[in-house]
């Protein structure tokens, strides 16, 4: 049987590690054809030989307008199209108040969390547009809607981002281009365990991972933490044709946890029926 994304090609920044990886690797499984466009040169260029000729790396860096434009032009070059932009890469940011937040700090924590999501869809967009149809997908988080999750201005950007999808979706829907964005909650993935593969090493990022995931599983409805699959199962629901009705939209995959505090953690005076005596 063919998979869903069976001819489709795609770009994945940040598709060396963690929720990126993951779906490279879904996408691939599903039938896609995706270049991996990351900083990390070992991890991408191992994930990128593991899937054989149905993949290929090209070291990048998102902050750079040329670096991006390079990606978009690896997928053309070598399968003749794009139909799936998944602008992902990320860092935690500059953390701290803000009186010691410098002028260079703001511009690399920006560069990297939303600039090179814009200039991502600038540079798949023409390419979408000859083909009318394409599906940009950018990793949004539940930042974008909470303050005191991340640091300010990792969740300034992921803010920012909800709003350029549904601007870039109203302006590309005439060219039957699809925009979305992924809001995740916890995933147990290097980046939210303070360290990257290249720089502490596949074995010492894997248990910071490991410490991750159980310092987060009781933190939402669904009580387990969130893994990168779990995001790359959505991001290839919104690459497909079967989400062909869906564009604009920030799509919560949070355990619950925008949804509330879990009920295994409310007042007992929310949980428990108080029956008043009759009479
Ligand atoms: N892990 C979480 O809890 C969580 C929650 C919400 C959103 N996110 C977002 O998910 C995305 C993926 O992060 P992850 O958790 O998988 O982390 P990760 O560290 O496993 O992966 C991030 C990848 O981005 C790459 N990258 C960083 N800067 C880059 C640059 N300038 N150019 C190219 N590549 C670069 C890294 O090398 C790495 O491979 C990020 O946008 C992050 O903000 C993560």
């Amino acid at each position: 049987m063919l998979g869903r994304l069976e001819g489709k090609v795609a770009v994945v920044t940040g598709g060396a590690s963690g929720i990126g990886a993951a779906t490279v690797e879904r996408l691939v499984s599903d039938g896609a054809r995706v270049v991996i466009a990351d900083l990390q040169d070992g991890p991408g260029t191992e994930l990128a030989t593991r899937l054989g000729s149905s993949a290929r790396f090209i070291h990048t860096d998102v902050a750079r307008e040329d670096d991006v434009r390079a990606a978009v032009a690896e997928a053309t070059t070598t399968w003749g199209r794009l139909d799936v932009m998944f602008n992902n890469a990320g860092i935690g940011g500059v953390t701290g108040p803000l009186d010691q937040v410098s002028e260079a700090e703001y511009d690399a924590t920006m560069d990297v969390l939303l600039k090179s999501v814009f200039f991502g869809i600038k540079h798949a967009s023409p390419v979408m547009k000859r083909q009318q149809s394409g599906s940009i997908v950018s990793t949004a988080s539940v930042c974008a809607f909470e303050a005191g999750i991340g640091t300010h201005l990792y969740s300034v950007a992921k803010a920012a981002i909800v709003m350029l999808t549904k601007t870039m979706a109203i302006e590309l829907g005439e060219w039957g281009i699809r925009v979305n964005c992924v809001c995740p909650g916890y995933i147990a993935t290097p980046l939210a365990s303070g360290g990257t593969i290249t720089d502490l090493g596949a074995e010492r990022v894997g248990r910071k991972v490991e410490r991750t995931r159980q310092r987060t599983a009781d933190a939402q409805a669904i009580a387990r933490s969130g893994e990168a699959e779990d995001v790359a199962a959505l991001v290839a629901f919104l690459a497909s044709d079967d989400s062909a009705w869906i564009t604009g939209t920030a799509q919560l995959v949070d355990g619950g946890l925008m949804a509330g505090r879990p009920w295994r953690k409310q007042p007992s005076y929310l949980t428990e029926r108080k029956d008043s005596a009759p009479g």
